[in-house]
């Protein structure tokens, strides 16, 4: 089989790392990809976003199946795009139909979906620029912290979370006839506080069938002991020690089922990845969002975890057969630790040389944001490289990634040393 992979971070680095190993993959290219994915696959000069240009590569290479990456093109239909358009709509594509990828679009939509199908959630209102006086009167009837976010995708900065009211109400307006983070935020979700702990579930569906991949926590803060500003994510473990059997129960019953059963009940066209943000609130899992795609970091230690062949489990959620395979898991914990630019996620700087790479030993190295100059690797994003390891618990995983990362180097190099200290 011939295999695109539209994106270029540590995500689709570790997607190329795990198709490249399939005997069923035959020719594998991403788009754009990155210095790590051209070392195991072709990497060709196509935007995730550029579809008719997609198409036309496609029917180039006689591709079989598209693996998408990033929530940017789901969101904007690619998966439509392919089937209907009579020369691609047997092609195989990962990733929901533009309507199931409204989960991620649109938080209004995942809330109005997960009250509808009766999935424990956070209680909230929705407003616009037409009724910001009743948005800070439903305002007053919660208690602090007050949680504001944004409707639309907004590179995941949309979500404020504020312990005054008055400056509550302040920021509210500003998203809404400020438009403070674009349209994204022309519609802002105003939640119910949600105190406990968060992890992450990710499914495997095929619109009828599902498989639950291994959980995963990931650390969104730049600074040590989760403060300062939010990230994409600076590391990540897997599983979720707290996710015992009995809680995987409940998410189960509670959440990933109704979920499942709500798309195909609605018949919204969905074979790809959910991604389930949760938090444990006492005992009890509550959605706190919806993703139509993997998660990065996440996807950097629970794909390594996941035996199974990948092209096989993705040809099974092609054609809608999810219920003849069993998916086997790596019993081992996995960490993930990230190498960030420094000044990330704020300004930051590229074209960094990055050395040290053929040091690592006995971890994954997975790149994020990096690309070729000649013959050097160098700094290419702000998330540059996630260093995973294998180890008996999360502790002994993660220590095997501080010693490899420690052997990288990068003008200016920042990675968070206190992952797994809320556990
Ligand atoms: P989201 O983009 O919806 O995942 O929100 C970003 C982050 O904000 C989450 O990872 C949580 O840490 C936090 N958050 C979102 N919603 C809530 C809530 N209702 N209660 C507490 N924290 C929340
Ligand atoms: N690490 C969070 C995300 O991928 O959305």
């Amino acid at each position: 089989m011939n295999i695109l992979i539209l994106g270029s971070g540590g995500r689709e680095h570790t997607f190329t790392y795990k198709i490249a190993q399939s005997s069923l993959c035959k020719k594998l290219f991403v788009a754009p990809g990155n210095a790590g994915t051209s070392e195991m696959a072709t990497n060709v000069a196509i935007s995730v976003t550029d579809f008719t240009a997609i198409k036309d590569f496609v029917l180039k290479e006689s591709i079989d199946m598209v693996v998408v990456g990033p929530e940017d093109p789901l969101v904007q239909g690619i998966s439509d795009f392919f089937a209907k358009d009579a020369d691609l709509k047997n092609i195989a594509v990962i990733g929901p139909s533009k309507e199931g990828a409204r989960l991620e679009g649109s938080k209004e939509y995942a809330k109005e979906f997960l009250f509808r199908h009766r999935i424990p959630t956070a209680k909230y209102q929705s407003f616009t620029a037409d009724n910001v006086a009743e948005g800070k009167q439903f305002l007053e009837t919660l208690s602090a912290p007050y949680v504001l976010k944004a409707d639309g995708l907004a590179a995941g900065k949309g979500v404020l979370i504020l312990e005054d009211i008055e400056e509550a109400k302040r920021e509210l307006q500003n998203m809404l006839t400020h438009k403070k983070f674009g349209t994204a935020s022309e519609k802002v979700v105003i939640e119910e506080f949600l105190d406990g702990i968060e992890l992450s579930v990710f499914v495997l569906t095929d619109g009828k069938n599902y498989v639950t991949l291994p959980t995963a926590k990931d650390y969104k803060r730049i600074g040590e002991g989760d403060t300062g500003l939010n990230t994409g994510g600076m590391g990540a473990i897997s599983p979720v020690p707290f996710a015992d059997e009995s809680f995987m129960n409940t998410i189960e019953e509670q959440i990933i089922k109704p979920t499942v059963e709500g798309l195909a009940e609605e018949k919204i066209d969905y074979k790809g990845f959910i991604f389930i943000g949760l938090i444990k609130v006492g005992n009890e899992p509550k959605v706190i969002e919806y993703n139509v795609r993997m998660g990065d970091p996440e996807t950097e230690v629970v794909l390594p975890r996941v035996k199974t062949d990948l092209v096989s489990l993705f040809t099974h959620v092609s054609n809608q057969t999810l219920d003849k395979i069993d998916v086997e898991i790596d019993t081992r914990s996995a960490a993930t630790v990230m190498a960030v630019s420094g000044g990330y996620p704020e300004a930051y700087k590229k074209e960094k040389e990055i050395t040290g790479i053929e040091l690592v030993s006995d971890s994954l190295v997975f790149h994020a944001g990096t690309k070729l100059d000649g013959e050097n690797i160098v700094t290419n994003g702000g998330r540059v490289i996630a260093i995973t390891s294998f180890g008996n618990n999360f502790k002994e995983a993660l220590e095997k990634s501080y010693k490899n990362i420690e052997k990288l180097h990068f003008d200016n190099m920042y990675y968070r040393k206190d992952l797994g200290f809320d556990l």
